[in-house]
Parts: C-alpha cells; structure tokens; sequence
C-alpha cells in the first residue's frame, strides 16, 4: 500500500449557514480560512427519502443538498462549502442536456481560483457515466469528486452522511489533484474510468474491476494509491466548445438466439454510432454481425464490449475487425463505451481513430 495517512480533521465545530446569493448559491459557509469547495446537486437516493417508515422505496431528490450538509455538522470544520443546484433527478433520468450543463458548471466551478475542488451529489445508477463523461471534457487539474449513497437520506444507517463527508475531504485534500473525476463511496475512492456499479441495493455495490481502486478514504483521512493509467482531464483532446447535442449512439445487448432486429432499429433511429454488449470477448451470432458489419460498412461506428463485466476485448481475436470495420473496447464497459463514443464522435467517423481513443482513454 503507497497510500498517504493523514492526521485525524480537526474537533467538529458547528456548521455555520449564511444564505447569499439566492439565485445561484443556495448556502454558503462563512469561514475564509479553509479550502472552498463547491457542491453541484444533482438529486440521486444520496437527498431521497423513504415513502414510509419501512419502505424500499423512495422520491429521489426530495432534500435539498443544504439539508443533506445540515446533517452533517461535521463538515463546517472540513471546508467552506457552496451549493449550487444542478438537477433534482433521479439519475436513471440522466441525460445528454443534463451532461451539457453539469460539464459546464463543473468547468465554471473549477476555474474559479477561489475553489479548490467539485462535488457532484448524484444517483449510483448512473454515476460511473457521469463521472466518466466529465473525466474527458473537463479542463482541470482539480479534483472532482462524485457522491451519492444506496440509501435514502432517511433511512436506518443511511450511508449518504459519511460518503458526502469523505467526499469532501477528498476535494478539499491537494494529493487528489491530478487524478481526474473520482467518485467516492462506502469509505473508497474510484477512478472515473475504473467504477462500475454491481449490485442493485448493497452500500458496497462499487467495484473498480482489474485496475483498482483509486484509494480509501477513512472518516476523512485519505489512502491514495496509484495515479490513473490512461488520459482525462487536462489530457483530454475532446471538448464541448460549440457542441449542443452529443451524437446517438444505442447499446444493444447481445444474447443466445439474437437475430438482427435491434441492430437495423438502432440505425433506423438515426443511430451514429453502436455498442454491443457482447457475449464473451464481445461476440455475437452471425445475424447479428452481419447487421453490425452492414452497419459499419454505412458508416456508423461500431464498438464490440462485453456483457461480462470483465476482461479486455481485443481486435480480430474471434471476430475480424479489420474486414467488419469494427472497433475493440478494449477494457470499457458498454456504458462506459458509449461515452467515449460520443465524444469521439463528435471529432471523427474514422473507426482507426476511434479505436485509438479506445487504447487512450
Ligand atoms: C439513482 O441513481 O438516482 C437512484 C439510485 C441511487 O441513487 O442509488
């Protein structure tokens, strides 16, 4: 373990609200001399609460992040905190529109020099797609630190308090600098291209699969580990610079006994681009790769993942990309493939291009 330990916060005070500039900043602490971090909300299990007592179920987005931050007292002698509402949704209703604006507010909040770094309140569902698409358009160096819980703000042992705890003590600390988007839950710190969510209700639900975790973050106290492999951030080459709407691209699951329906539907849809969750190293029946391979042949980008939820696929191992014009995902997940896509989309159609962004990022 390379990670660094760091001397237990400071004794908790009491946390210290002023409301300033309603429009934009819904609270404000007030003290100068700490790091300033900016919270952007944007709903998730992290501000739901229960429909009753017992309930599994939940309105997500029902708090807002001052109350979240109110339940935390602890926090006041963390950071200076800022809050700016970002969305109130849950994030299985993230979207491209939302993206464009949370990149943006991301960006805006990282060049201000009086912050020294982002948290972003969102739902798990859809994290590890959040969090990667801001770890390739975002230009800083500071960190941004995605949060949310598994459950709601009122449930027994809800783990929303510590998480947002930790997650702002990991913004606030300087070794986090450098590291691209992290997301922080149940006392680990995830690399944006590593998470992945595995389990439907459990608070351990994120893994980071063959590369790792990014570190641990005990009450505050920060582990780090190895610096991210491949490039983000400051190293990215895509940006949202006159971009209004992110190009479709549609995964469609592979499956024993497919044949080629979904394929054609996508790209009747207007479908720029493709992945397929494939079986194994990113396979598929033979219906099926012939709609894909027509497809690339139109010029659509198709990218072959797997469903397994691990391994690398590599070109032309069981399937000839070369002939099919196919791209490898190398080692990102469907979803996360379909980020990169996007973007990559929104600079070429080459695939050879493309499947470069696949071995860079
Ligand atoms: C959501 O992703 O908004 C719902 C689930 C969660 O936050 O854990």
């Amino acid at each position: 373990m390379t990670g660094r330990v760091y001397p237990d916060p400071p004794p908790f005070g009491a946390p210290k609200f002023a409301k300033t500039e309603k429009n934009v900043f819904a609270a404000r602490t007030m003290s100068a001399s700490l790091p300033r971090i900016r919270i952007l909300a944007t709903g998730g299990t992290i501000a739901g609460a229960q429909t009753g007592d017992r309930a599994r179920g939940y309105r997500a987005g029902a708090f807002s992040v001052e109350a979240l931050i109110a339940a935390v007292p602890q926090l006041a002698a963390l950071a200076a905190l800022e809050v700016e509402p970002v969305a109130a949704i849950g994030s299985q209703d993230m979207d491209d529109a939302t993206w464009l604006r949370l990149a943006a507010r991301t960006q805006a909040a990282a060049d201000d020099s009086a912050i020294t770094g982002v948290v972003i309140t969102h739902g798990t569902d859809t994290m590890e797609e959040t969090a990667f698409f801001l770890n390739l358009v975002v230009r800083t160096a500071k960190p941004i630190v995605l949060v949310g819980a598994m459950r709601p703000a009122t449930a027994m042992s809800a783990d929303g308090p510590m998480n947002l705890y930790n997650a702002v003590a990991v913004a606030a600390d300087p070794a986090a600098v450098g590291r691209g988007a992290l997301v922080v839950a149940n006392d680990e710190i995830h690399f944006a291209r590593e998470i992945t969510k595995t389990n439907t209700t459990q608070v351990g639900t994120f893994r980071s699969g063959h590369r790792g975790l990014a570190g641990l973050v005990n009450n505050g106290r920060l582990h780090l580990y190895g610096p991210p492999v491949r490039r983000h951030t400051t190293a990215s080459e895509f940006t949202l610079a006159g971009i209004s709407a992110l190009p479709r691209v549609d995964i469609i699951y592979a499956h024993a006994g497919m044949d080629r329906k979904l394929i054609d539907a996508a790209v009747q849809a207007g479908a720029r681009g493709l992945v397929l969750a494939g079986v194994g190293d990113g396979n598929a029946g033979s219906l099926a790769l012939r709609a894909a391979a027509e497809a690339a042949a139109a010029g659509i980008a198709v990218v072959r993942s797997s469903r397994t939820g691990g391994g690398v696929v590599e070109r032309n191992i069981e399937t000839d990309d070369d002939t099919s014009g196919f791209i490898a995902a190398d080692e990102l997940n469907p979803q996360k493939s379909r980020v990169l896509l996007m973007l990559g989309l929104t600079c070429t159609a080459d695939p050879r291009v493309l499947q470069e962004y696949f071995f860079s990022y």
